[in-house]
């Protein structure tokens, strides 16, 4: 079987990588992939986002199973485009992908159908959104309609800090068009967690829980960034929080799809926070999350590609999705200032690493001479399992600790507070 995976960055490698254990698979073609995706599956150089040069290159070249990553060609109708073509799919048509693309649509989805999240307010006028926030309790959390690359949200502790986010969003255009319109919501409290789950619109079968950690420094400091390093299972997923979840919110959600005439077929990601109240969703996104794909997919261990068909042809029911009992822990090894500026075009030596554990590759490329080089804020994930989280995250670290370029940045305590979270639990 030839399969087509759109995407290049870890989440695909980790996508990738899992499909290829399935022996019937013959050939994956990454648009765009990267230098690390080379290693596993022929990379041909179209953007993601370039809908009309995917479509020709599936034209030119028949494949038997399309796998739609990134929520951007999701919300452009990749999906559509490529049914249309007769392709079989893993991924959400761009009615559906909505639930991530326009936050006020997901609101809106979840307040008409009693779906536990953060009260909100949405604004289309500055000059309302600045007088609302006026009066506003505080924290409050500004958040742009549309997509922005994970970057805009913008939690105000203070009214000038609210003011401020709603003028860069809404007057300065920091988010484009995506922030023309913002949702202004409550401020929640209390751990989150982030379970992707595979839906067929029909039912919902949950993957591992996992927890990713976005801020840029050690200690959940510094600035929000794509994503620094996850760890599975999540010990705040208990069982009880897990059952509550899919009675008030998984199996809701997908209903409340089916009601609005937009099924949801692929993979649903609930951000989740347990507040005090249980739990409520930060955000949905349409697809798997990056970096948490880098530790769910090692411990599926069910083929991936029959879930995914299964899920295309609605019979996940029939399918079974399992997992390992073990951990896993990925540490992302960014390039010096990520978030913000930063270099490219490093020298990359990765030691032993190779051995040690499993690399997926987010923005990495080749120089003339050849050498692996950064190419990219998240360079590369560094993946480890084991039996336990402690032993999963000392593996991830040693690994990463064999990694080396100028300038090379990565936070130390991927998975502490989990650890600290389990050790409570035992006393
Ligand atoms: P989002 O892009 O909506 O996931 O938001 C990014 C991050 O901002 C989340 O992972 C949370 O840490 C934080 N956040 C978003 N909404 C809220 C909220 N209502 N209360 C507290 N924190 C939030
Ligand atoms: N790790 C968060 C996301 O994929 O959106």
């Amino acid at each position: 079987m030839k399969i087509l995976v759109v995407g290049g960055g870890g989440r695909e490698h980790a996508i990738i990588k899992k499909l290829k254990q399935n022996p019937a698979v013959t050939q994956i073609v990454a648009l765009p992939g990267n230098a690390g995706i080379a290693a596993d599956a022929e990379c041909v150089p179209v953007r993601a986002t370039d809908i009309d040069g995917i479509v020709d290159y599936v034209r030119a070249n028949p494949v038997d199973f399309a796998v739609v990553a990134p929520d951007d060609p999701l919300a452009l109708g990749c999906v559509d485009r490529l049914h249309a073509l007769g392709v079989k799919c893993f991924g959400p048509d761009a009615k559906a992908a909505r639930i991530e693309a326009s936050k006020v649509f997901a609101k809106d989805l979840m307040k008409k159908y009693g779906i536990p999240t953060a009260a909100y307010e949405v604004f289309d006028d500055a000059e309302k959104a600045l007088e609302y926030v006026k009066n506003c309790p505080l924290p409050t959390v500004v958040k742009a309609d549309g997509l922005a690359l994970g970057k805009g949200v913008t939690i105000c502790e203070t009214r000038e800090a609210a003011a401020a986010a709603v003028k860069a969003a809404m007057v300065d255009g920091a988010f484009g068009a995506s922030g023309s319109r913002v949702v202004i919501e409550e401020f929640l409290q209390g751990p989150e967690v982030s379970v992707l789950a595979f839906t067929d619109g029909h039912v919902v079968k949950p993957m591992v829980s996992s927890m990713d950690h976005k801020r840029a420094g050690d200690g959940d400091t510094g600035l929000n960034t794509g994503g620094m390093g996850t760890i599975a299972p999540n010990p705040c997923y208990t069982p009880e929080v897990a059952a509550r979840c899919m009675q008030e919110i998984f199996l809701p959600t997908v209903a409340a799809m089916n009601a609005e005439g937009c099924p949801f077929k692929g993979c649903l990601y609930f951000g989740l926070m347990v507040t005090a109240d249980g739990p409520k969703v930060i955000e949905y996104n349409c697809r798997f999350g990056d970096p948490e794909t880098q530790v769910v997919l090692p411990l599926l261990n069910s083929d991936l590609l029959t879930v995914m068909r299964a899920v295309e042809d609605e019979t996940l029911a029939q399918t079974p999705v399992e997992f390992s009992d073990g951990a896993a822990c990925c540490v992302m090894l960014a390039s010096g200032g990520y978030p913000g500026k930063y270099e490219k075009g490093k020298v990359i030596d990765l030691g032993k690493a190779p051995e040690m554990a499993e690399l997926y590759h987010s923005g990495t490329g080749r120089d003339r001479e050849g050498n692996l080089v950064t190419a990219g804020g998240r360079v590369l994930g560094v993946c480890c399992t084991a039996d336990d989280l402690k032993t999963a995250i000392d593996r991830a670290y040693a690994a990463a600790a064999q990694v080396k370029w100028d300038g090379m940045m990565l936070r130390r305590d991927i998975g502490k507070r989990a650890l600290a979270i389990l050790n409570k639990g035992e006393e």
